[in-house]
């Protein structure tokens, strides 16, 4: 079936395009982004679509033939990887992606990166998703890493017949030069400006999603990532483990190591499946793929199962993290009058009167500590509510570890949220001192 696909305005000056893909200006160093904020069950989120697992199976023999007319590979460097690039640019265009090939020189070679932006969605807030579109030379590369490829590849198409209007903005990766050291996804991550790299709230990871003795392998990096894959095959009844195949063995180790949360799923290479993961998945106790980095890697050694739930999963992961809405923080209290804090002495407290907050303070009040202490050790630090309810911050831990400077979550529900609530400090050792600098509440 020919589906017909949503228009959408793409008249972006160039500028825009640079500023969007992140491509723009020069390396900068490396700074780890903010933490990850999207909550554990986005509020908001839109349920994904099914994803056809007729349409990712036709970008494999797509790709296949790509291969077969390409001396039998599709690896950097030779003609099979640029016709794949050019195969993938086009469909994306067609769908209304404002893409980018990001070029690169390896082994004397040119390499090239596929960037695929939706328009639309908080510029501040971007979700990756991406996989590694070059084979080695041995073979065609279908599992590896054709079916990652296909299904984000499906999955933006997928975004374009809804055309979704998701709150984070969505962009998605193929990258060159995996196979030869994740060549590619480091000359991406490595030219993004510091700026550009904060703002990616998470990139998710496809390599190798439908091998022929299957096992279903979630990587377990960022927590959040980690759980709407796990949900998602706990709603369909499927057993997973921990992805240990080699951590780092594929392109989202080039975002881990600049501090961007990372997820993705994985079916196994050479590893060979153990006769208790036989009885949890079925299958035979040998490898994974049989066929990995070999000239059998064809559409013929491709589990179909496997790639329908894992195409299923990056659909509904991009459609969970990529619509979640995350509700506006409240009104913000603060005092940042100095309160010394006497050494081995007395509870001294730095107070804020919340006003004009109705009903209960909230179950993920934010409470910003701001202590200067040469001992943190000694102090044990509450958090009072108008009531006199008290809620314990810190508990003299971290030894001789200098300031708290930090924003705890309390679950405040039980509290009325109007009143004087109180940051409650006490010094309980000798000879280290400090004061506290400031206090914050956000409702
Ligand atoms: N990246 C490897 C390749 O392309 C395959 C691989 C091995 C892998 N271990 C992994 C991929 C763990 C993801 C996670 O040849
Ligand atoms: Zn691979
Ligand atoms: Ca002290």
């Amino acid at each position: 079936m020919n589906l017909s696909v949503p228009r959408r305005a793409t008249a972006v000056a160039a500028l825009t395009v640079l500023a969007v893909t992140g491509l723009a200006g020069t390396t900068a160093t490396a700074a780890p982004p903010s933490a990850q904020t999207a909550p554990a069950a986005p509020a908001g989120a839109l349920a994904a679509p099914d994803i056809p697992l007729a349409n990712v199976k036709q970008h494999l023999a797509d790709l296949q033939s790509i291969a077969t007319a390409n001396g039998g590979n599709r690896a950097h460097g030779r003609t099979g990887y640029k016709a794949s690039i050019d195969f993938v640019k086009a469909k994306l265009d067609a769908a209304g992606f404002t893409t980018t090939v990001q070029q690169f020189t390896y082994n004397g070679t040119t390499g090239y990166n596929l960037i695929a932006d939706w328009p639309g969605g908080d510029a501040n807030q971007v979700l990756m998703a991406g996989a590694h579109l070059d084979s080695v030379t041995s073979g065609p590369g279908i599992n590896d890493n054709g079916s990652g490829s296909a299904g984000i590849l499906e999955t933006a198409l997928a975004v374009s017949r809804a055309n979704l209007q998701p709150t984070k903005h969505l962009r998605f990766g193929w990258w060159g030069a995996e196979e030869l050291g994740l060549v590619g996804s480091k000359h991406y991550v490595n030219n993004l400006p510091s700026t550009e790299r904060s703002k990616i709230t998470g990139y998710l990871n496809f390599d190798m999603i439908a091998s022929k003795n299957a096992g279903y392998f979630v990587y377990d990096d960022d927590p959040t990532l980690e759980g709407v894959f796990k949900n998602y095959f706990a709603g369909i009844g499927v057993p997973t483990e921990i992805e240990t195949e080699g951590d780092g063995r594929s392109d989202h180790a080039s975002f881990k190591n600049v501090g961007i949360p990372v997820g993705g799923l994985f079916t196994g290479a050479s590893r060979v499946k153990t006769s208790a993961q036989v009885q949890k998945w079925g299958g035979t106790a040998t490898a994974f793929d049989s066929c990995y980095h070999s000239s059998c890697d064809t559409t013929a050694a491709v589990n179909d199962t496997a790639l329908d739930r894992n195409s299923d999963a990056i659909a509904h992961a991009i459609w969970t993290l990529g619509t979640a809405t995350t509700p506006p923080p409240g009104p913000v209290f603060e005092n940042t009058a100095d309160v010394s804090i006497p050494d081995n002495g007395a509870a001294v407290t730095s107070s804020v009167t919340v006003s004009g907050v109705t009903g209960n303070a909230p179950a993920t009040l934010k409470v910003g500590v701001d202590i200067v202490h040469t001992y943190v050790g000694d102090l044990v630090v509450d958090l009072i509510a108008p009531d006199g309810s008290v809620y314990n911050l810190h508990n003299r831990s971290g030894g001789s570890a200098d300031n708290i400077v930090q924003t705890y979550t309390v679950n405040a529900s039980s509290e009325v949220a109007g009143g004087v609530w109180k940051l409650r400090v006490q010094d309980k050792a000798a000879i280290d001192t400090g004061y506290i600098n400031s206090f914050k509440l956000t409702f």
